[in-house]
């Protein structure tokens, strides 16, 4: 193994023995090494209170302020747009400044310690600028995919009880442009009376003109010019709320995960060293949105935390030419680059020849997540892209546990094609069977999580009773991720997907009963069922079945796949829209009614026969017929 690396096994093996033997003084010990409080903690970990819960910080101090004695002039962010002329460069002393006037723009609209505000930005610096406000004076973030559509934003808006909104006039893509601010006006139109939004603040990310409703409506870039660029940060309780983030799981509505302050930000400081073997010089490029929980951890926090250079892009990875983002890597010297399965797929069907007319050789270490990484794409992305010489780490975790959970260590860890290794220091997988039964050794079975760790989320919003009920119940005693794993002999991971009703499309979750609940509206339909299916490009495609009610005339049920993948791309948003919908005479189900999902994936798949004992289902007749229907396309 190269020694460039941090770590070795030996001082890797120094850091888990010391988190196995004295979890408390290891934490302690990392919370006051990486972090600044304004109030140290004297404990890392209370079953009742939390973690860190007596010790006082801000997060954006942690990320800025901090560095600015003796990095200052260190670029922070390099931002790329589409354009290859279009680049912007922040050092850690600009950055800081926008931060402090932007903080001082929402506290005139009126913004306190412990409000929410909702941002739903396309990949601009200011998605960042409003992060980190927020965090300076105390307020939650709760960033909107810019994916989602007007109701799935006004859905959020309105459980997270957002007083103000930051958007933009429009997004770009190439020639282009997405409509940002009418698509959140129609959001806060659909909420009408009941919106708890005050003021829409506007991001100018081109020059097109957007109506503004007076005494609601501002276009940021003015109020930025006349802030003050002095903004005391808060401090802010350890166990604080830093912000809120929307995620799907099985129940219907998405669930607002509730992150803290200091724990989390150890955790996203700690895994961004150990995972990435953060060095100073480094350039680290995290292709995800902020909307998800990866861009929060591996964009907004972690490596700003550690004085790291990240890079923004504003493009697309093969527009205007295949190949854009080999071209990004080689301009800008990147030397870390964090990705999805999805697109290394993606990448990898343009042929090898594209990426070798690029010097990539500023590389050092590679990165997947958001869904299983398959062979072959691990070992393109290893060899084709890091010459072989770049470790791939396969990071495995959730938006529920803030950052790595699962992953390989450069220099420390030894790789397996595919798989994402081994825990982290501090981290407990466990394997149950569906008796919620340990399983030892080699094994596949439930991955759970034993005891807690610093980026474990507080809560779910508005409703903690859910929290508890979907994590700690189906498995007392351990915290359920709700994917199912494999561990060979030797204690390497390989995840082999979500066990429970969430799809993952292209490292997208979407909740079964999101779809479902979505086509519910469609009042010609009486029932439906969303499953997921392998998927060569995309992981997992989505299927849909839907029931039409009796008696309904021909061309009325010829139009319902039409009305089902509009009614998902308005409630949900473009990206949920299914592969394929079949119309079916009823769902396969069992005596006490519940749809046999695992048949219906089987026959979506094209499976024929292996179904196993169909005499437990109330209408086995049923099962043929679907075989018939799908098969016919
Ligand atoms: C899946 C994204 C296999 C998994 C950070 C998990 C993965 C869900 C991996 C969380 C990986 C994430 N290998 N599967 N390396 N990383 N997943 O909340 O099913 O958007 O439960 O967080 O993505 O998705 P989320």
């Amino acid at each position: 193994m190269s020694s460039s690396f941090c770590l070795t096994p030996q001082t890797y093996h120094v850091l888990t023995d010391g988190v196995r033997r004295d979890p408390e003084e290891f934490w302690l010990k990392e919370g006051h090494r990486r972090l600044v409080w304004s109030r140290e903690p004297t404990r890392a970990m209370d079953q009742e209170k939390g973690w860190f819960a007596d010790g006082t910080l801000n997060a954006s101090a942690n990320c800025l302020d901090r560095h600015l004695p003796e990095h200052g002039e260190k670029t922070a962010i390099i931002w790329q747009g589409e354009e290859a002329d279009h680049v912007i460069r922040l050092t850690y002393r600009e950055l800081h400044a926008r931060v402090c006037a932007f903080a001082n723009v929402l506290r005139d609209c009126g913004v306190k310690r412990g409000d929410r505000v909702a941002i739903h930005l396309p990949c601009v610096i200011e998605g960042i600028i409003a992060m980190q406000a927020c965090a300076r004076i105390g307020a939650m973030h709760v960033v909107l995919f810019g994916g989602f559509s007007a109701e799935a934003i006004a859905d959020r808006v309105a459980d997270s009880g957002a007083v103000v909104v930051v958007t933009a006039n429009v997004g770009r893509r190439g020639a282009k442009r997405i409509p940002y601010k009418t698509t959140m006006d129609a959001a806060l139109r659909l909420l009408g009376d009941k919106s708890t939004v005050r003021h829409v603040l506007v991001v100018g990310v081109t020059e097109d003109e957007v109506p503004l409703e007076a005494g609601r409506d501002a276009l940021l870039e003015p109020l930025l010019r006349a802030a003050s660029m002095d903004c005391a940060p808060e401090a802010m309780n350890a166990t604080d709320p830093l912000f809120l983030l929307y995620t799907s799981g099985s129940t219907g509505k998405p669930k607002g995960i509730v992150h803290g302050t200091g724990g989390y930000l150890t955790w996203a400081s700690f895994t961004h060293q150990l995972v990435f073997d953060h060095q100073p010089s480094d350039i680290f490029w995290c292709t995800a949105d902020i909307g998800w929980i990866t861009g929060h951890s591996y964009v907004a926090y972690g490596p700003l935390a550690n004085g790291a250079t990240i890079l923004l892009f504003e493009g697309m990875p093969s527009h205007p030419t295949p190949g854009r983002w080999w071209e990004v890597i080689a301009k800008h010297g990147v030397t870390t680059f964090y990705t999805s399965p999805t697109a290394i797929r993606a990448l990898m069907s343009e042929g090898d020849e594209i990426p070798g007319r690029y010097d990539l050789s500023s590389l050092r270490v590679l990165g997947s997540v958001g869904e299983p990484i398959n062979h072959e794409a691990w070992t393109w992305f290893h060899e084709v892209i890091g010459g072989g010489r770049c470790p791939v780490v396969d990071t495995w975790w959730q938006t529920e546990t803030g950052g790595a959970m699962i992953s390989l260590v450069p220099g420390a860890v030894e790789a397996r094609p595919a798989s994402a290794t081994l825990p982290l220091p501090g981290v407990n997988p466990v394997l149950l069977d569906e008796k919620g039964q340990p399983l030892e050794g080699a094994a596949e079975g439930i991955l759970c999580i034993d005891g807690s760790w610093p980026g474990c989320a507080l809560t779910i919003w508005n409703d903690d009773a859910l929290f508890q009920t979907t994590y700690f119940k189906p498995y007392p005693g351990h915290y359920f991720t709700g994917d199912g794993a494999r561990r060979d002999e030797d204690g390497y991971f390989w995840i082999t997907g979500r066990v429970d009703d969430v799809i993952n499309v292209s490292g997208h979750r979407i909740g079964s009963a999101e779809i479902e609940d979505a086509i519910s509206e469609i009042h010609d339909i009486s029932e439906s069922a969303a499953v997921g299916i392998p998927h060569d490009l995309k992981g997992q495609g989505l299927i849909v079945y839907i029931v039409p009610h009796e008696g309904l005339d021909k061309a009325v049920t010829a139009g319902l796949k039409d009305q089902v993948v509009r009614i998902i791309g308005t409630k949900v948003g473009r990206y949920a829209v299914p592969e394929k919908v079949f119309v079916v005479p009823d769902l396969p189900k069992t005596r006490s009614g519940k749809n046999v999902r695992r048949l219906m994936r089987k026959i979506a798949c094209g499976e024929t026969e292996g179904f196993g004992d169909l005499s437990t289902l109330a209408n086995p007749a049923i099962v043929p017929e679907l075989i018939r229907i799908v098969g016919e396309g």
